[in-house]
């Protein structure tokens, strides 16, 4: 292993201060505006299981694989991997591609949640959830590159507050405020008129839903909601003092990940079923549609409590947007400081930059840009006409490079590497109680579930399956 100088680096504070930020980075729009549809489309109780399973096993494998990796090496995810040798540096180069693809267009959408919590307050349930609400807020409206700049500046300002004094004290206030109101919002849905037979639906599993389609969409689901594959994980575990239990941390991260996507799954479902009669808009809307489009309505269906309800939700669902968002810049602040030997101050203005520039043209893609149909002419799929500039970076980042990088993480850790080299640096503060399984699992279930996924996406970007 080829040592380099490790530079002065933050530490959180103690093991909770990191569960808890990687908790926040993990629990985002993924919980929110996927995983109640998956649940809904692949039978309830049966994706639930399926997704759990993959989670304990799978995706604890990779998590504890990021977050050693960033320990041992007290680097972010370039100079992680170039530790063991220039050759591997590219793995690094991978790696940190995808936080610079996605955080852009995060931000754009993290500015259109801002932007709906503040309607719930000014223009109330009604305006929101009329035809075309959402359609005549996003396209060609300058005011959407207002919203978008608002969040990144909320983001970029608690990230040069630094890591102990920006990212851990804001996680702490927003992440106790976003459990809350998800417990509160979840029993209001439970208590409206119709609303268990959206639990039943909900949560009895449907096994006739099971198929290869459903685990590879319960598998993408995993490494986007986990934030596995987007160096996010490397860098905090970069910030982790060697003295602290890396595996019982990874567990506590894990529970509250899928614990508030279940939640998610209490707040829109049964909701859903009350208002609408059935979990069918549910089935067929993800993303924006389903947060934008769908929801407005059931909260509108529900009486005098629209308004709060709907300012209540998408309140949620902004700290849960920032927190992830606030672990994303925080990720290629990290990777410029590290990667070109800059202050922390210098790399989060040149971060800053980068992150209103690109989702500047992320945004144009509503707008001046709207003609632009890079997916169609990439692909020539019917599917992906009118497909904006969002769905091509979210489709470069999620759909090829995470999982080339999930792969080349398994084969490098338990190929390479060899995985003794993280059950040691795992072993410097506590025993490895799933020492076995993860071995087993990082080099050779992982890589074949991986392998598994870019097949069905490869296949169904060519249009051959439908996912
Ligand atoms: N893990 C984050 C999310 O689910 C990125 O949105």
């Amino acid at each position: 292993m080829e040592q380099t100088a490790a530079p002065a680096r933050s530490k959180w504070s103690g093991r909770w201060a990191f569960i808890l930020a990687a908790a926040a980075s993990a629990v985002g729009l993924g919980n929110m505006w996927r995983f109640p549809y998956l649940a809904a489309k692949y039978g309830g109780g049966a994706f639930l299981l399926v997704y759990i399973v993959l989670v304990v096993t799978f995706g604890f494998a990779l998590m504890m694989a990021e977050t050693a990796l960033g320990r041992m090496t007290g680097q972010s995810a370039i100079g992680a991997f170039r530790t063991f040798g220039k050759k591997y540096l590219f793995i690094g180069v991978l790696a940190s591609a995808v936080p610079f693809i996605i955080t852009p267009y995060y931000a754009v959408i993290g500015g259109w949640v801002t932007k709906y919590m503040a309607a719930y307050i000014f223009e109330g349930a009604n305006a929101l959830a009329g035809d075309g609400y959402f359609t005549g807020f996003i396209l060609n409206n300058p005011e959407t590159y207002l919203w978008m700049a608002i969040f990144v500046l909320l983001v970029v300002g608690v990230v040069a507050l630094g890591v102990k004094n920006g990212i851990e004290r804001v996680n702490k206030v927003l992440m106790v405020l976003l459990i809350f109101m998800a417990i509160a919002i979840s029993i209001f849905s439970l208590t409206l008129p119709g609303a268990l037979d959206g639990v039943a639906y909900y949560l009895i599993p449907d096994f006739s839903k099971f198929s290869v389609e459903m685990v590879v969409a319960a598998m993408g689901q995993m490494f986007f909601s986990l934030s596995l594959a987007m160096g996010i994980m490397i860098t905090y575990g970069s910030y982790f003092d060697k003295k602290e239990d890396l595996e019982h941390s990874v567990r506590r991260i894990e529970l509250f990940d899928t614990g508030i996507a279940i939640l998610a799954g209490f707040m829109i479902i049964p909701a859903a079923v009350a208002v609408q009669g059935g979990a069918d808009v549910v089935a067929n809307n993800a993303g924006p549609g389903l947060m934008f489009g769908i929801l407005p309505q059931v909260f509108q269906g529900m009486g005098w409590a629209a308004s709060a309800i709907g300012f209540a939700f998408f309140a949620l669902v902004f700290f849960a947007a920032l927190t992830s968002c606030i672990s994303l810049f925080e990720t290629l602040v990290s990777i410029v400081a590290d990667g070109a030997h800059l202050s922390r101050a210098v790399s989060v203005v040149i971060c800053a930059v980068f992150v209103l520039g690109m989702g500047t043209l992320v945004n144009m893609g509503y707008n001046n840009l709207l003609d632009v149909d890079l997916m169609y002419s990439l692909f020539g799929i019917g599917e992906y006409q009118d497909s904006q500039l969002l769905d091509f970076f979210d489709f470069v980042s999620n759909t090829i490079l995470m999982p080339i990088v999930a792969l080349l993480t398994c084969v490098f850790v338990g190929w390479i590497i060899k995985p003794k080299i993280i059950l040691t640096e795992v072993r410097q503060s506590s025993e490895f109680k799933s020492a076995k399984l993860f071995t087993v699992m990082i080099k050779y279930v992982a890589p074949v579930f991986v392998v598994v996924i870019l097949v069905a996406y490869i296949m169904a970007a060519a249009g051959i399956i439908v996912l």
